[in-house]
């Protein structure tokens, strides 16, 4: 139908058709970026895993290529599930993934292969072998169901190693392997790191980051002014969570900093949705990139309806804060070639009650970017000393969302953006802050991205996303920016430091019947200092 397609997003990654989930082995070489990913070519559930392959010279416009991995052997026929690329010395690239060899136990039993480029001289690298040694990894007995999705290797002491996830019981395990050649890989007697109560690590990711300045750095660089970030996806509570410590290299063990949370009450990449994330260093611009995949929040009768299920969202420079205590990540910078026509806003004030249409640009697929002003912090609202007690640390910033949501009338805030808004406000997405007086804690500032009010369609999952956001509002100022294409919001509060993307399927709010709006709902009086909305073109995808 023509609500149906009109979900359909204009400028994130998706595929013609079916179903996609985690980006794979994302890399840059020979001038070309390349991201593989999860892709059934036979429907759009999930199922009959292959790694579907795109090119780009701008991480923006895609262009399809065959699938490069797809089962056919003994070691893979049942499946071939996430893995990772590693650049060898030489500009050799390498591929390990996990293949699943049989369907039992379940969900498969995962062991650990390699691919290599038929054609190095290739830079799309259209041809991948699958040598007949693979494959390299068996899994133990107690694992053999969960054991999987290897990383990018590292270099210490003259051998590569790389981790694959896995758990014991509640316990997430991330085993360390260790290999002179890249073929040979023997099992270190000690993980990486693990976690207890937690479940299983899908998807770890292990990488350093300058405490310098935002340059990225490659996964080679164990040594140095650097900390490394040690992420995972939590398939019980399906987020990506990081802490931020130190590669110890003498004891080869991931050890996190002082302070930092490794439970789901820990860090998140995203407080919305956003899974199975990857990142790559870039040696053409020195940066890291992430990729993550937003799966659908729709019921699996409307995938099949539209044909399709899963995109990826707008790859995202990290870097660390200067705090030392979180990541930062922004869209990358290639993502800004894509604005078109732009209005802007500035110094107007929005009393209690107050919205603002954006007008004059296609606002369901469109990039916002702006900056909010307050007189003082006096008015925000007390916080609620009872919702600690109610709700666990994990889903308290959530819940609080959910609670107060944009309608419950605050101090300074609620106040930030209504996105894909119906006539008459039957449906909305809103993007805001509400900001509470807590002076013994740092939770002040709270991020709301609210799918509840998105959709008259009922059926849909209408999660409350929210995250705090580390800011300490000296300056009385917020800035927000969202990425809002069709059927995703992508909201990025104080330059990155708290980020939430939504899946949501207005049924009135579609192309050129959504409106944008920025509101108001506090007693303070809030300030948009500066705002600027683009109309956001189609680039070439796939
Ligand atoms: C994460 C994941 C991985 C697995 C792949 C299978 O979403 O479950 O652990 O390798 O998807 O498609």
């Amino acid at each position: 139908t023509e609500i149906q397609e009109a979900h359909r997003t204009g400028y994130h990654f998706q595929p013609k058709q079916n179903w996609i989930n985690d980006p794979n082995a994302p890399m840059f070489y020979k001038g070309i970026y390349h991201l593989f990913y999860q892709y059934n070519p036979k429907g759009s559930i999930w199922g009959n895993i292959v790694w579907a392959h795109s090119v780009s010279e701008d991480l923006i416009n895609w262009t399809p290529l065959e699938p490069a991995i797809e089962p056919s052997k003994p070691f893979d026929q049942f499946g071939c599930w996430s893995g990772s690329a590693t650049v060898l010395p030489d500009d050799k690239p390498v591929i390990l993934y996990t293949g699943i060899t049989a369907e039992q136990p379940e969900p498969g039993y995962q062991v650990q292969n390699y691919a290599i480029p038929e054609d190095t001289s290739d830079p799309y690298l259209t041809k991948w072998i699958k040598p007949d040694d693979n494959p390299i990894i068996k899994p133990t007995q107690e694992n053999a169901s969960a054991f999987r999705d290897p990383t990018t290797a590292w270099m210490l002491n003259g051998q590569w190693e790389m981790t694959v996830g896995s758990k014991q019981d509640m316990v997430g395990v991330s085993y360390l392997y260790r290999s002179p050649d890249f073929i040979n890989w023997t099992l270190v007697d000690h993980p990486l790191h693990e976690t207890e109560n937690v479940g299983m690590f899908e998807c770890p990711d292990f990488y350093p980051v300058s405490i310098t300045g935002e340059n990225g750095l490659d996964t080679t660089v164990i040594e140095g002014e650097i900390k490394h970030v040690f992420k995972v996806s939590l398939d019980m509570t399906r987020y990506d969570y990081y802490t931020i410590g130190k590669y110890d290299i003498e004891q080869d063990i991931y050890i996190p900093d002082e302070g930092m949370i490794d439970s789901w009450a820990g860090l998140r990449y995203d407080w919305g949705n956003f899974y199975a994330s990857k990142s790559f260093f870039d040696p053409s611009k020195n940066r890291r990139v992430i990729w993550g995949w937003a799966n659908e929040s729709s019921t699996i009768d409307e995938y099949v309806k539209k044909g399709w299920a899963g995109i990826q969202c707008i790859p995202r420079t990290v870097w660390l804060d200067p705090s030392g205590k979180q990541l930062l990540l922004w869209p990358v910078a290639e993502l800004e070639t894509l604005r078109d026509v732009n209005v802007q806003l500035s110094n107007v004030e929005l009393n209690q009650g107050d919205k603002v249409e954006v007008e004059g640009i296609t606002v369901a697929q469109a990039d916002v970017d702006v900056v909010f002003t307050f007189p003082s912090l006096d008015k925000a609202e007390a916080y609620d000393n009872a919702w600690d007690e109610t709700y666990p640390p994990e889903t308290l910033a959530e819940n609080i969302c959910g609670v107060m949501g944009t309608t419950k009338q605050g101090g300074l805030g609620p106040f930030g953006l209504l996105t894909l808004t119906s006539n008459d406000f039957e449906e909305y997405t809103p993007v805001f802050f509400r900001v509470f007086n807590t002076p013994n804690t740092n939770r002040r500032v709270l991020m709301c991205s609210d799918a509840m009010p998105s959709t008259l369609n009922e059926q849909e999952y209408r999660p409350s996303f929210g995250g705090f956001v580390d800011l300490d509002l000296a300056d009385n100022k917020i800035s927000l920016r969202s990425l809002i294409d069709h059927s995703v919001v992508e909201s990025f509060a104080a330059g990155g430091k708290t980020v939430i993307t939504s899946r949501v399927y207005p049924t009135l709010a579609i192309n050129e019947n959504a409106h944008l709006h920025v509101f108001n709902n506090g007693t303070e009086i809030v300030t948009i200092e500066r705002l600027d909305a683009w109309s956001m073109k189609n680039p070439m995808m796939n």
